[in-house]
């Protein structure tokens, strides 16, 4: 079983993948994690996806294609994948259902949490004291919550033609929503 796990910027998305991942043995493919090691490296592309992250923006979808393609490919993480941030457009949507077919997999769910501006700048605010992130500063967390609006958002009606869609209450608490999330999984 494949999932994407979908949503604005802080609506819980790594915090319920990592529940996923230890319940379901599934392997969680953080686009944003993948970037923000890269960028660590302090090499050139780490620092060009420095200043794209800096910006509120989304990195080039050659480059996070190449990195979820190194994990698709790969047998041992074949059909137990939670796409935690991809897609992110429609372009990522497409891509991820052609790559998907070429290794013989698809998606059996997109779990979309949906949570209010308000309760995102308050669990990034919370969060910006715990983890060192640099995008987690206020200005740059509205303007990722742009993009999501923007080109994120479109996303969600190509999975509700493909029936895929099941959309979470993101306000209930952590526990609440590993229980529904945990529910909905175990029916597939
Ligand atoms: P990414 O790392 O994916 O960041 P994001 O989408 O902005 O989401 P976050 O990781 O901030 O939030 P989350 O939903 O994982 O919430 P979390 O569980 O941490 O992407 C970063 C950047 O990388 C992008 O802006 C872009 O530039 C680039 N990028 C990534 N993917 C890309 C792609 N596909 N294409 C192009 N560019 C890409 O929770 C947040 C906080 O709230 C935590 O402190 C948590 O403890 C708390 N919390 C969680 N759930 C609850 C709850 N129910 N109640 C109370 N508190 C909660
Ligand atoms: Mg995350």
């Amino acid at each position: 079983m494949n999932i994407v796990i979908f949503g604005p910027p802080g609506a819980g998305k790594g915090t319920q993948s990592k529940f996923i991942v230890e319940r379901f043995n599934m392997y969680q493919l953080s686009t944003g994690e993948f970037l923000r090691k890269e960028m660590s490296k302090n090499t050139s592309i780490g620092k060009k996806i420095s200043s794209v992250i800096n910006s509120g923006s989304l990195v080039s979808d050659k480059i996070v294609s190449d990195l979820i393609e190194k994990i698709i490919s790969d047998k041992q993480y074949q059909n137990r994948i939670i796409f935690d941030g991809y897609p992110r457009n429609l372009n990522q949507a497409k891509n991820l259902d052609n790559l998907l077919q070429r290794y013989k997999q698809k998606i059996h769910i997109v779990l979309k949490l949906s949570v209010s501006l308000e309760t995102i700048k308050k669990r990034i605010s919370e969060r910006r004291s715990l983890e060192k992130r640099i995008d987690d500063v206020e200005e740059i967390a509205i303007k990722r919550y742009k993009t999501y609006e923007k080109s994120t958002e479109p996303v969600i009606e190509y999975y509700k033609k493909l029936n895929l869609l099941k959309v979470i209450d993101g306000e209930n608490t952590i526990n609440q929503i590993n229980k529904e999330i945990s529910d909905i999984i175990s029916l597939i």
